[in-house]
């Protein structure tokens, strides 16, 4: 079994129930989309984490922004990825050089694996899936622009789904294991383990059994985290929005 993992933002309470899940259900692998660091409060820890565990980890763009201090972040994850820098370059300089050989894509087999989405795999978002206009855009492109790999895995939109030229489906408690048949397009989203914005706060992430794909929401308790994000000095609303999903 595979766990597909993105966004964990430095949150080591999220990666560390997410990790604990993954081992319950017998995961061997682990592939990662991106955004390991920015926002949270233990870089270090979780990029350890990351290092040491994941097959594959790409380059988001909170690694990019880590890495060359160029970005169009807002002033909350500009001030975070200042202050992750500092503290990489402080306490872990290995982890530095490992963030600085990320490689913006994976192609495995018939899967591509982004961050953003196939256009710009560090900062383009796949469209929301509440408007209705967008999404059925992004249907459309499926069959279009999808050539040399079938399912293209996702992070960035820190919200979880699945698009094929079926539909739009968004896994919740009562539905949330899906087969894409074979031969059809799809772009799988995996949501955020360390900052899910979806309104609902659990973790999630995805696992890949043979053919079916089964999206996982794990609960965490939030207040360590937004402890340390407020005493290191984060903006508050990055702590806060931890227990609203948001
Ligand atoms: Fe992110």
């Amino acid at each position: 079994m595979i766990a597909i993992v993105s966004d964990l933002h430095s949150n080591l309470e999220a990666v560390t129930a997410v990790m604990a899940e993954c081992r319950r259900l017998g995961v061997t692998d682990y592939l990662c989309l991106g955004d390991v660091i920015g926002y949270g409060p233990d870089p270090v820890a979780v990029a350890s984490i990351a290092r040491d565990t994941f097959a594959v980890s790409l380059c988001g763009n909170h690694e990019e922004a880590l890495v060359t201090g160029k970005h169009r972040f807002n002033p909350h994850a500009a001030q975070a990825i200042d202050w992750t820098r500092r503290r990489l370059k402080a306490d872990a300089p290995d982890l530095m050089a490992w963030f600085g050989e990320r490689k913006p894509f994976a192609l495995k087999g018939s899967w591509l694996l982004v961050h953003g989405s196939i256009y710009d795999p560090v900062h383009d978002y796949v469209d929301e899936p509440e408007n209705p206009i967008e999404s059925q855009q992004m249907i459309d492109t499926l069959d279009r622009d999808f050539s040399g790999f079938d399912i293209c895995f996702a992070g960035h939109n820190h919200t979880p789904f699945v698009a094929t030229t079926l539909g739009v489906m968004i896994p919740h408690d009562g539905h949330h294991t899906f087969r894409i048949p074979k031969g059809h397009k799809a772009y799988i989203c995996v949501g955020s383990v360390g900052q899910p914005r979806d309104r609902d706060p659990r973790a999630s992430f995805a696992t890949i059994d043979g053919e079916q794909i089964t999206f996982h929401r794990v609960p965490y308790d939030h207040a360590p985290t937004r402890a340390k994000i407020i005493t290191n000095g984060l903006n508050r609303f990055l702590a806060d929005r931890l227990a609203e999903g948001l």
